[in-house]
């Protein structure tokens, strides 16, 4: 398991800058992953996003305008969300037919993400809460939540936790990545 961030300035209409970062490896897995899966013969990967606000819609847009990448759903716990369509919430006719699950279980029950693009909290324990089911499914993770850079600083234990988690997981072989930032 990696863990990396990413830094940015959030505006609605830029998402590319909520991408910018100082890690190189981020930077070069970018670029390699949209090398990779820009060729008709490469299997798309398949994204879903967690977390519906103005940062999570501008964030499955700009997911939506890579060719590696094969949106699968959403989930938000907003009942105005639940059951509508990704095309309805994003203005992208691209997204029709997939939808905005109320749980995480939900989306999995239909569908196989291998990556969520998470946005949904600030706090790391809320955020904890929401990752360590997805970890534990082998699923990659990109998170906007802001502790998620240093969760050492408010929440010791847990953060003792995810990363016990992490490396039991990092033996095995379907490692998840979690990547915070913000
Ligand atoms: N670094 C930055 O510049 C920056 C700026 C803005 C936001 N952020 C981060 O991005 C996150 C999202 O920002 P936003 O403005 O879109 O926030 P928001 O609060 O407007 O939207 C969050 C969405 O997540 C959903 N949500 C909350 N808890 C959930 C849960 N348990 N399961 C499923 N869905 C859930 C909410 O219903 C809502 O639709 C923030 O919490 C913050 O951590 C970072």
């Amino acid at each position: 398991m990696a863990i990396g961030m990413s830094y940015g300035t959030a505006k609605p209409g830029a998402v590319s800058e909520c991408t910018q970062t100082p890690n190189a490896t981020f930077f070069f897995i970018s670029i390699a992953a949209t090398l990779a899966y820009s060729s008709p013969l490469m299997k798309k990967i398949k994204v879903a996003q967690f977390g519906l606000g103005p940062i999570g819609v501008e964030s499955l847009r700009l997911a939506a305008s890579k060719p590696w990448a094969d949106i699968v759903g959403a989930v938000d716990i907003d009942p105005a969300k639940v059951g509508r369509q990704l095309s309805e919430v994003t203005g992208l006719r691209s997204l029709r037919g997939r939808i905005v699950h109320g749980s995480l279980g939900e989306l999995l029950g239909t569908e196989t993400p291998e990556v969520i693009f998470h946005t949904a909290v600030s706090r790391f324990k809320a955020a904890f809460e929401q990752l360590e089911p997805m970890a534990r499914k082998g699923i990659n993770v990109v998170s906007s939540c802001e502790e998620l850079v240093f969760p050492q600083l408010r929440e010791p234990a847990l953060a003792r936790r995810l990363d016990r988690f992490v490396e039991r997981k990092a033996r095995a072989s379907s490692a998840p990545v979690l990547i915070p930032g913000l």
